[in-house]
């Protein structure tokens, strides 16, 4: 076979100066995703100091207070399954999605949001969604405990619309959820059983009130006995409803990915955290948390997709929906 003739380039090499205009213009080209109609550089010209701000704060906030970047974390995914991320989970109305008997009591968070609105409407009055700000919020917190960090895309519009706390209610799921209904829950919203498993990832961080685990700490039999032993001291029979246990015992404030090395040693704080590992190795979940136990890189990578994917649901864009001035009130 004969060769072809090295070294004769076919392929056109742009001048210089048109090169140069091109890289120039790069930062203004808006690359939209296709189906949401989001982009990451949204704000780039409105806004060019929000994420600045946002990753300041964020890594202030959490520093003075670990467990929060958690909490922040888990507002956006309670905003997102309930309606889409559309900050209705923000919002300070009478039978609204914070009554939820999965946010009474136990979401948090919101007054950070407060404050990082306020800088934000400071620097660009009118312009950045709530929505926006706990997407964003959401990635920097996972970014502040050592987690990964993916590119968050913005143009999401703030709901309008009354908010219902049964629409929580239904949307969301429970500690004492098996695997097939987690499943359910998951896939009605576009994921997995792998995304499934890689978002309960989110629990590497944060902590869960003796209410939800209790039974867990008592009468379930998939637990390491020393673990059941320290989950009983915190969480005693008949008492201490609120208080708090680790999701992820071994490194609770660090975005890792321990929480599954702990499953794979029944120290799952809930139920519904535990299932995911059975020690049976047929089942379906089984080999995803054993991979993600054994390779902290690709559980960043699949997380940081799901979180990706999670941002994208329902969100309202163009002219739908509003940008609120008080992340609280409608309108
Ligand atoms: C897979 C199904 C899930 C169930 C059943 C579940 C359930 C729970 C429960 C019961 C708590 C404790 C609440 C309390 O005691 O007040 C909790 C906390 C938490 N959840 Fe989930 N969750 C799930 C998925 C997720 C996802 C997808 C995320 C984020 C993307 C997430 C993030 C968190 C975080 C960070 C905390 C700790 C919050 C804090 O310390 O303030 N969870 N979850
Ligand atoms: C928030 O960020 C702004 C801009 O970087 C800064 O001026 C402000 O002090 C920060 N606030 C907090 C509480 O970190």
């Amino acid at each position: 076979m004969p060769k072809l003739p090295m070294g004769s380039s076919k392929y056109y090499m742009a001048p210089y100066p048109i090169l140069c205009v091109l890289l120039l213009l790069l930062p203004f080209t808006t690359i939209v995703h296709a189906q949401s109609g989001l982009s990451s550089n949204f704000y780039y010209t409105s806004c060019p100091n929000f994420e600045t701000i946002v990753e300041s704060n964020v890594s202030n906030v959490v520093s003075s207070d670990p467990r929060m970047g958690a909490s922040l974390l888990r507002l956006h995914f309670h905003d997102c399954f309930v309606g889409g991320c559309d900050a209705s989970v923000l919002l300070d109305v009478e039978g609204g999605e914070k009554e939820s008997v999965h946010n009474v009591n136990s979401l948090r968070g919101f007054g950070v949001i407060d404050s990082i609105k306020q800088e934000v409407e400071d620097a660009c009055p009118g312009v950045v969604s709530c929505a926006d700000i706990v997407a964003l919020v959401a990635r920097d917190s996972v970014v502040a405990l050592g987690g990964p960090s993916w590119d968050v895309e913005f143009g999401r519009r703030d709901s309008n619309t009354r908010p219902s706390s049964s629409e929580a209610d239904e949307n969301l799921p429970f500690g004492f959820n098996d695997v097939p209904d987690l499943i359910s829950l998951f896939s009605s919203k576009g994921f997995s059983v792998r995304e499934l498993v890689a978002l309960s990832g989110s629990h590497t961080i944060g902590q869960a009130r003796c209410v939800r685990f209790r039974n867990r700490a008592y009468n379930e039999e998939n637990i390491a006995p020393d673990f059941q032993e320290f989950l009983q001291e915190i969480c005693p029979r008949n008492s201490g409803d609120n208080n708090l246990g680790p999701l992820d015992v071994r490194s609770p404030t660090a975005f890792n990915n321990e929480y599954y090395v702990g499953l794979t040693n029944f120290e799952g704080l809930l139920h519904s955290d535990q299932v995911l590992f059975t020690g049976n190795n047929p089942s379906q979940t089984d080999n995803i948390v054993r991979r993600y136990a054994n390779n902290e890189r690709i559980f960043f990578k699949d997380f940081s997709a799901a979180m990706l994917k999670m941002s994208r649901l329902g969100v309202l864009t163009g002219d739908s929906g509003t940008i609120r001035s008080n992340c609280r009130v409608l309108g």
